[in-house]
């Protein structure tokens, strides 16, 4: 496994992160939880120290687990959670925030605990309060990166990266992360304060950050980009077919992405990366894994899994190094 440093500080952070949204089970079909915990075990066990997660994913159920899992072994990983997603059935403290999604049983999960109004919510209070619960629910006392999740267009962002720097001066925190920013949006938040980490969709298929000039200004203020979704849920693993289905309450059975026709032109697609397996004895999964963290000299690829087979094979991609060619090749092919 490769590391690097997390944004300014001297925290060390493998290549290959683990995410734990599956395991929340909310929006992926359920999850079970001792395989969930087997997951993270494996990924430890396997030289990944970087576990994500978020008080969203299964409301609270995700954090949960990941504190069940990481008892005893709290140490041995740098543990990142989030803020900004209200989801409690409660009234929130002040103002409303903005929209954010409506979550209901039938079309998203099969629990009555599923339904519910989502906002986009911060204020230096929800944000405490959001900490304080997602520290219970983890068993600790730090969160090692604490991130904004979604940007609430109502809240101000210098006083949400003010109360983010009390609570590092505070110990409660050790980095802060934003995540689904626009450009304008880091620069502000960069005005205020430090941003080591920033957590973006980016995978073959969704080049964003590259376009917009983000990923650059992460590479250029030594801020870790940590990139989600880089299987694209699954599409990027060559292990879907045109015939699989998603339990109704897997978001995939809606999307596009996943129809029968967009799945087989990916598959023909990545069998074109079949030499590059045989070269280097990969994996397709490690080859996309290897790629996206080749893409600049701080990316920390978050990859989904919710088994120890899947935890463990990602981990593996943590200590490939692909040549410039190869990288090229992969460009070409994606571009
Ligand atoms: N900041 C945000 O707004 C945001 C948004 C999305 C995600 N995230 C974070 O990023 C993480 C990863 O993103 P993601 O979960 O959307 O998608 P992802 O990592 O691109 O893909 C996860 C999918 O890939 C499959 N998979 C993983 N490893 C595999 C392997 N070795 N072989 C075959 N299949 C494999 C999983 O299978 P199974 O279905 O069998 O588990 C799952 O279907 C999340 O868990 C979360 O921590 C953050």
């Amino acid at each position: 496994m490769q590391y690097i440093t997390l944004g300014k500080t001297d925290i060390s952070v493998s290549v290959v992160a683990l995410g734990t949204w599956g395991i929340g089970g909310w929006m992926w079909g359920g999850a079970e939880e001792s395989e969930s915990i087997r997951a993270i075990h494996s990924a430890l066990d396997n030289g990944i120290n970087f576990i994500d997660t978020a008080p969203l994913y299964g409301f609270g159920y995700s954090e949960e687990v990941v504190g069940k899992a990481l008892a005893g072994r709290r140490d041995s990983a740098v543990l990142a959670t989030k803020c900004g997603i209200w989801w409690e059935k409660e009234p929130k403290p002040e103002g409303d925030g903005e929209l954010h999604v409506y979550s209901t049983a039938g079309a998203l999960g099969n629990a009555e605990n599923y339904e519910r109004i989502l906002y986009r919510y911060l204020r230096p209070t929800s944000i405490r309060a959001e900490l304080e619960a997602s520290l219970r629910r983890l068993q600790t006392d730090c969160v090692d990166l604490y991130q904004v999740h979604c940007q609430d267009a109502t809240a101000s962002i210098a006083e949400t990266m003010e109360t983010l720097l009390e609570l590092k001066k505070e110990g409660k925190i050790r980095a802060i992360g934003v995540s689904n920013v626009t450009p304008e949006q880091l620069a502000e938040y960069q005005k205020v304060g430090y941003v080591d980490v920033l957590q973006e969709r980016f995978s073959l298929i969704d080049r964003d950050v590259q376009k917009n000039g983000m990923a650059k200004t992460a590479e250029e203020n030594g801020m870790n980009l940590l990139t989600y979704s880089p299987l694209a849920h699954g599409l990027l693993t060559g292990k879907l077919s045109p015939d699989t289905t998603f339990a109704p309450d897997d978001f995939r059975s809606s999307d596009p992405r996943f129809a029968p026709d967009s799945i087989a032109a990916m598959n023909a697609k990545l069998a074109q990366l079949q030499p590059l397996l045989v070269k280097y004895g990969l994996s397709l999964v490690q080859l996309v894994i290897a790629w996206t963290f080749s893409t600049g000299p701080k990316t920390n690829v978050l990859c989904g899994a919710r088994s120890a087979k899947h935890a463990s094979e990602n981990a593996m991609a943590g200590s490939v190094r692909l040549a410039q060619e190869d990288l090229d090749l992969i460009n070409g092919l994606f571009s």
